[in-house]
């Protein structure tokens, strides 16, 4: 089967008024101006172009938008918060953008099934805040939780920071609620703890980054709301130290550990270089740092935070270490940790790869790969961090001091070679959470099982045979 390829369409101003008719006249985006905004991404890295952006308020509305551009064979690209980092909410053919922001209703929240069913475009921090409101906790979490939405997180299969207590958010989600690109509406907003009728079809539209469908709502998983909570900025020698770290925390803590995120010393010195107000966590340096967590719903967890501490230093693991005292403290950890990505951009061009190997394996893979990096780039910057918890590192490249960005943004293709080759070696993977999109697609066809993309390939000609959603991406 050949892959579907995106049609660049030129749309009519008849096309354009009978768009505009579904969600009416204020909501229809057409002025460049106030289209750039949807177009590009925060880090320049994509520029696409659009002659309109619709913003729907309703699901009735995105399914007339799906019926007409199904007819009339007119591609569309689903927008949720514009946050994600492989260029698939980016019209590159001059798609029609539907942004889901306007949707961010709660349709219900259940404290007693533990559930909350939310409209799509729900900015995910908002979420987290009408969990908190009825005294439970939505534990997604990750640095751009302030503008991605619940719809975004779906299609992405989005993981982030707590992923080790809590799983990805295809673990966090119960139901869907999914307009085809027919335009007719799967409704399977059930909040069934158990429903084994037939095949989970809403699993099929988590992680498909808007090929598939476009989610209108979801029905979420709600947890207790953790009443402790001790949070740690650990300073160590090395990645295996710290899995080792990771191995003391969970013998002590078990399922408390919420969060072990790794981070070298370079992010710290990008983001004390490039952060307001964002201060050198420990008194000195060391080569490496992990910021764990530790949440309970229930019991204290001081004392088994010093505890895993104690044990660390004693087995000569922990270099040094700070427990946040207040919560403006452990804030301040956070926002370094959230700002990592942004510390990059001044630093001249960044090279990114999102790759997961299995937890044990972590250190000698960056071992390998950083060793391959500077031979293939010499004076290239390694700055890989991210969850080590669940083996995946963000081993990011920055340019050579003094190099010529576009030059050495030239090697993406040469680079992802490198440090893919070393994934390759782990049998680990080339997008751990992040997608494939855009960057990602032609790659994908050349690593992933034979079998796998022909139905993966089948199933999209099956729900959008017209190929009109997100035409281009994933597959
Ligand atoms: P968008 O960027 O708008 O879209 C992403 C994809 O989903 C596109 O393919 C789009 O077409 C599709 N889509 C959006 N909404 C819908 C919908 N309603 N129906 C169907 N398809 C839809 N990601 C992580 O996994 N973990 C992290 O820790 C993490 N940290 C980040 C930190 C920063 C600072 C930034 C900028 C990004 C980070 N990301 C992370 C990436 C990104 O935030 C996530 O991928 C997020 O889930 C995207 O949500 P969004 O609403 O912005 O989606
Ligand atoms: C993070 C993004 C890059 O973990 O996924 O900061
Ligand atoms: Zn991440």
């Amino acid at each position: 089967m050949n892959r579907i390829e995106p049609t660049p369409k030129r749309l009519t101003p008849d096309l354009i008024g009978r768009f505009k008719a579904i969600v009416g006249e204020k909501y229809a985006v057409t002025d460049p101006h106030d289209i750039a905004a949807y177009v590009t991404e925060e880090r320049m890295l994509y520029h696409g172009h659009s002659q309109l952006v619709l913003r729907p308020g309703s699901t009735p509305e995105v399914s007339a938008i799906c019926k007409l551009a199904n007819e009339t064979q007119t591609p569309l690209v689903p927008q949720g918060g514009n946050t994600g980092l492989v260029g698939g909410q980016t019209p590159h053919h001059g798609e029609v953008v539907v942004s889901l922001r306007r949707m961010d209703r709660v349709r219900d929240l259940d404290p007693q099934s533990n559930t909350m069913t939310c409209e799509s475009g729900m900015v995910l921090l908002n979420a987290q805040k009408h969990a908190s409101e009825a005294d439970r906790l939505f534990p997604l979490s990750l640095g751009a939780e302030g503008s991605c939405t619940i719809g975004g997180n779906l299609s992405t299969n989005a993981g982030g920071n707590t992923a080790l207590a809590y799983g990805v958010a295809r673990d966090l989600v119960i139901g869907l609620e999914v307009v085809l690109a027919d335009g007719r509406v799967l409704n399977a907003l059930s909040k069934l703890k158990k429903d084994n009728t037939g095949y989970n079809l809403h699993n099929l539209f988590i992680g498909a980054e808007g090929t598939l469908g476009i989610i209108t709502a979801a029905v979420l998983k709600l947890f207790p709301k953790p009443r402790a909570v001790e949070t740690a900025f650990i300073g160590l020698k090395s990645p295996k130290d710290a899995l080792a770290l990771l191995g003391v925390a969970r013998a002590e803590a078990s399922g408390a550990v919420t969060s072990f995120e790794l981070v070298p010393e370079i992010v710290i010195e990008f983001c004390v270089r490039h952060g307001s107000g964002i201060r050198d966590p420990m008194p000195t340096r060391h080569p490496w740092y992990v910021l764990m967590e530790l949440t309970s719903p229930a019991a204290s967890l001081s004392e088994t935070m010093e505890t895993i501490l104690s044990r660390g230093m004693e087995e000569g693991l922990v270099e040094d270490a700070v427990i946040a005292t207040s919560l403006q403290h452990r804030r301040s950890f956070w926002d370094l940790r959230d700002f990592v990505t942004h510390s990059q951009k001044p630093e001249g061009g960044s090279i990114k790869h999102d790759v997961s190997v299995p937890v044990a394996s972590v250190p000698e893979f960056l071992d390998k790969a950083s060793a391959a990096v500077v031979r293939f780039m010499p004076g290239a910057r390694v700055v890989p961090f991210g969850h080590l918890g669940d083996g995946n590192i963000h081993f990011n490249i920055s340019q050579p001091i003094g190099a010529d960005k576009e030059a050495f943004l030239g090697s993406w293709r040469a680079m992802n070679d490198v440090v893919h080759g070393v994934v390759a070696e782990f049998g680990g993977s080339i997008s751990a959470e992040h997608g494939i999109g855009y960057m990602k697609r032609d790659e994908l066809a050349h690593v992933k099982d034979p079998v796998a993309l022909q139905l993966m390939r089948q199933l999209k000609a099956t729900l959008d045979p017209n190929g009109i959603l997100n035409p281009g991406k994933v597959v």
